[in-house]
Formats: structure tokens, C-alpha cells, sequence
């Protein structure tokens, strides 16, 4: 099928939306990279470059673009109409699979993002407590909410616990609800936890924070804080879930959450997410359940479409078949070690750190422990090394490979010699 816009040259293409979009662009990558078209691991821009995928729309198409069964279960639907605003049964099934993935998950409620999933995450743990703090941990990512956006990203870190609005537009008043501190620094967090436990509603973590692993013990401690207190802990899984394991990083990492809020692969490529756990805290979505002061009102009008719910069933089902893990990791750990070896060799300041289904080059030899030591990468040789990997037919997000079962040895061929000649060039 033709659509209107075909004939539209990249060129006017780029006109056009530095004049109706703010910067160009829908606020994600820059104006210039133009995706057309994906399949598998590979997308084609606007002007007809290929180019192994590693940005995978951010994470959400992890079995890769266009997969026949994912297709073909959005074509059955269709014809039998979109979104409802009612219990359908695709939803219901896709609730069913998330409870028996997700070690922490008794119950399920559909968002449309991660941001929201998050937010209403945050929210259900108040309600539960019926107390207001949230502790996160600075670096940590949960979406554009007013109270993610504290302590996300900022360019000069304040005294911990205090927070730091990462945008314009933020009440100031939120400062006060939202405690930081440092990921992977138990020290740290027990004695937040210990002196504000009478105020705090939750602690909403990323488990694996960006491309940072916690270490050995750090989860498990957490857990053992929390709960000692009485706390709900929130594992931010938006980008682990159903990627570091079927079961996400709680499975993983072997530590169970309180809840857990899910968006990227679950929906297949389609507009889902979720918040997920346990029935004590879920029930505050219910009206019926709790008293009236403590019902969490929560509505949307897209929240479990049946579209996005069938994608994301035929997603599952794909990742539920023998071996579709070990693959995932062993296309990850492939990558990783011959990006080590080729930056060794070449003697440049660098380490590659994350897991196998989701990894960077970091430009420092420093160890990276929290947010604070990221910041000692080298931005500039970064930006240096993913421009000459774009020209060298490698797409990325500015600071993530996300790793696809799609991705196959040709795949990684290209990106090796990608890289070979990119450090080459680095070296110059
Ligand atoms: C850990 C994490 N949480 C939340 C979000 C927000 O998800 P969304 O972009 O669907 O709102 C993201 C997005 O990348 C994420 O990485």
C-alpha cells in the first residue's frame, strides 16, 4: 500500500518537522535519523542506509521488528476493532502470563507507558502506607513524572537525600516528597530508611540502574531493609522485564519486589505497560476493596487495548520457547567481549559494562559503582564513537545496546568490523 507521504524526499521530510516539532524531532533522537522501515535487527532510514539495530525502539522490540508471529496476530485482530475501554480477552490472557512470569506479581493493572506505570506505582505504595516519600536512587530512571524527574540526571549532584529537579515546570513542593540516594551504597540507604521510616511510602529502584549491575548483595540487602521496616519496594522492570530473564531482573537477580512496573517488551511493540504485585497493595485499584479514602483512582482510555495486547501475548510466546534466553546472552556476551578485546587492543581509556542483553562503552577506567562514577566517562569520545558507528551502519541509542533475539552472527560480524574501523578512526 502507498501512503500519502512516500513521495515526500528525506530532505523535505526534515524541513517539515523542524517546522511543526519542537527541536525537529519527537524529543527522542535527533532530527536527522529517520527510520522508514525495520526487520529483524536491521532498519533502513529515510535515504535507504541500513543498519543493524541496536536501539530496538528503545527496548521494546526485542524479538525484532516486524516478527511474523507479533504481525500476524495484530492482523487478526484488527479487523475485529481496536481498543474497547472494556475487559477484553487478550488483556485478561496477558494478565495471566505476567502473573505467572513475574515472581512478584499476584495482580496486574494496564497503563500505556512506563512513565505511567510508574507513577501509579508510586502511587499505590502511598496508598498502602499512607505516608508520601519515595526514596530513589540518583541516576535512577522511572519515566517523566514529576517525581522521576528528580535526581535523574543532575548536572550538579545535590547533598544526598536532597532531590534535584531534572526539568523546568516541576512544583517546587515535590523536592520535599522525593528522599535520593546513591545506588549500590547500602550504607547509605539503611540509614535514609532507618531515620525517615515513619515518612516513607516506598523505594522504587531500577535493578540494573541504566547499564549499571548492582553488586553483589546490594539487592538482597534492600530487600532485607524494606521489609524489616515494612516499606513496599517497587523494581522499576520497564526495560529488565522479560529481558534480563522471562522473569525479569527479580528472577535474575533472585530478589522479589513488592511490585514491579513493566512497559517495552510486554506490549510487543504497541502501547502497554503495567504495574504488577502483590494483592495487599494491588487492591487499592479496587474500589470495592478498600475504604473510600484509600481507593486509588485509576482510569485510561487505551489501557489494555486488545491490539496491544495480542502483541504482546505472541511476544511472550516467543520468548517462552527453549533457548530463546541462552541465545539472547550469548549474542550479548559475544558483543561484549570482542568490543573489550578491540579497546584493549587499542589501548583507549574504556571499559564495556552492563549484561549481555543490555550493554556500553563507558570512556574511563575508573570503576562504576552509581551514578556520580558515570559521569567520569568521557562524553565527547562517546558522541565521537556513535557518530562513526551511525555512518558505519550501526543505529544506537546515545548510551545503550540493547541486544534482540533477532540479532544473528552476521549481525554481529557487521558490528565488529564496525567497531574496528570506528576505533581506528578513534585513534587518529
Ligand atoms: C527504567 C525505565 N523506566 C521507565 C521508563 C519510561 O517508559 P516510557 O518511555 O514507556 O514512558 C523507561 C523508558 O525508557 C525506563 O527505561
Amino acid at each position: 500500500m502507498a501512503f500519502e507521504t512516500d513521495s515526500i524526499s528525506p530532505e523535505t521530510l526534515i524541513a517539515n518537522a523542524k517546522r511543526v516539532l519542537p527541536g525537529g524531532s519527537f524529543g527522542n533522537m535527533p532530527a536527522e535519523v529517520m527510520i522508514r522501515s525495520g526487520k529483524g535487527a536491521r532498519v533502513f532510514d529515510e535515504s535507504g542506509h541500513e543498519y543493524v539495530d541496536y536501539l530496538l525502539g528503545s527496548g521494546p522490540m526485542f524479538i525484532g521488528h516486524a516478527h511474523p508471529d507479533v504481525t500476524a496476530a495484530v492482523e487478526e485482530q484488527l479487523p475485529l476493532g481496536t481498543t474497547f475501554f472494556a475487559n477484553n480477552r487478550h488483556g485478561i490472557k496477558l494478565a495471566e502470563m505476567i502473573c505467572e512470569a513475574m515472581p512478584c506479581a499476584d495482580q496486574v493493572r494496564f497503563v500505556c507507558s512506563g512513565t505511567e506505570a510508574d507513577l501509579y506505582a508510586m502511587r499505590a505504595v502511598r496508598a498502602f502506607r499512607k505516608r508520601d516519600k519515595i526514596l530513589k536512587f540518583e541516576g535512577g530512571y522511572h519515566g517523566m513524572s514529576d517525581y522521576a524527574l528528580m535526581s535523574l540526571a543532575p548536572k550538579r549532584p545535590g547533598n544526598f537525600p536532597r532531590a534535584v529537579p531534572d526539568s523546568a515546570g516541576i512544583p517546587k513542593s515535590v523536592q520535599d516528597e522525593m528522599l535520593i540516594a546513591a545506588f549500590n551504597d547500602i550504607g547509605m540507604v539503611e540509614g535514609l530508611i532507618v531515620e525517615n521510616k515513619d515518612e516513607l511510602a516506598g523505594v522504587i529502584v531500577e535493578p540494573f540502574q541504566r547499564l549499571i549491575p548492582p553488586q553483589p548483595g546490594f539487592l538482597q540487602a534492600l530487600r532485607r531493609i524494606t521489609a524489616e521496616h515494612g516499606i513496599p519496594l517497587i523494581f522499576d522492570e520497564v526495560v529488565t522485564g522479560f529481558r534480563f530473564s522471562y522473569g525479569g531482573a527479580q528472577q535474575y537477580y533472585g530478589v522479589t519486589p513488592d511490585l514491579c512496573t513493566l512497559g517495552k517488551i510486554v506490549g510487543g511493540g504497541y502501547a502497554l505497560a503495567a504495574v504488577a504485585g502483590r494483592t495487599d497493595i494491588m487492591k487499592h485499584f479496587d474500589k470495592l476493596a478498600v475504604a473510600d479514602e484509600d481507593f486509588l483512582f485509576q482510569i485510561g482510555t487505551l489501557s489494555g487495548n486488545p491490539v496491544a495486547a495480542v502483541a504482546g501475548i505472541a511476544t511472550l510466546k516467543v520468548l517462552k520457547q527453549p533457548g530463546a534466553y541462552e541465545k539472547v546472552f550469548a549474542t550479548g556476551r559475544t558483543l561484549m567481549t570482542a568490543l573489550r578485546d578491540l579497546l584493549t587492543n587499542a589501548g583507549l581509556p574504556a571499559q564495556v559494562i552492563g549484561e549481555p542483553p543490555l550493554f556500553d562503552v563507558v570512556f574511563t577506567r575508573e570503576p562504576i559503582r552509581d551514578y556520580r562514577d558515570s559521569l567520569k566517562g568521557d562524553k565527547a569520545m562517546a558522541t565521537r564513537f556513535n557518530a562513526l558507528l551511525r555512518q558505519k551502519g550501526i543505529m544506537k541509542g546515545e548510551s545503550k545496546y540493547y541486544v534482540s533475539l533477532a540479532h544473528t552472527q552476521e549481525d554481529i560480524d557487521w558490528t565488529i568490523a564496525a567497531w574496528t574501523d570506528a576505533i581506528a578512526q578513534m585513534k587518529m
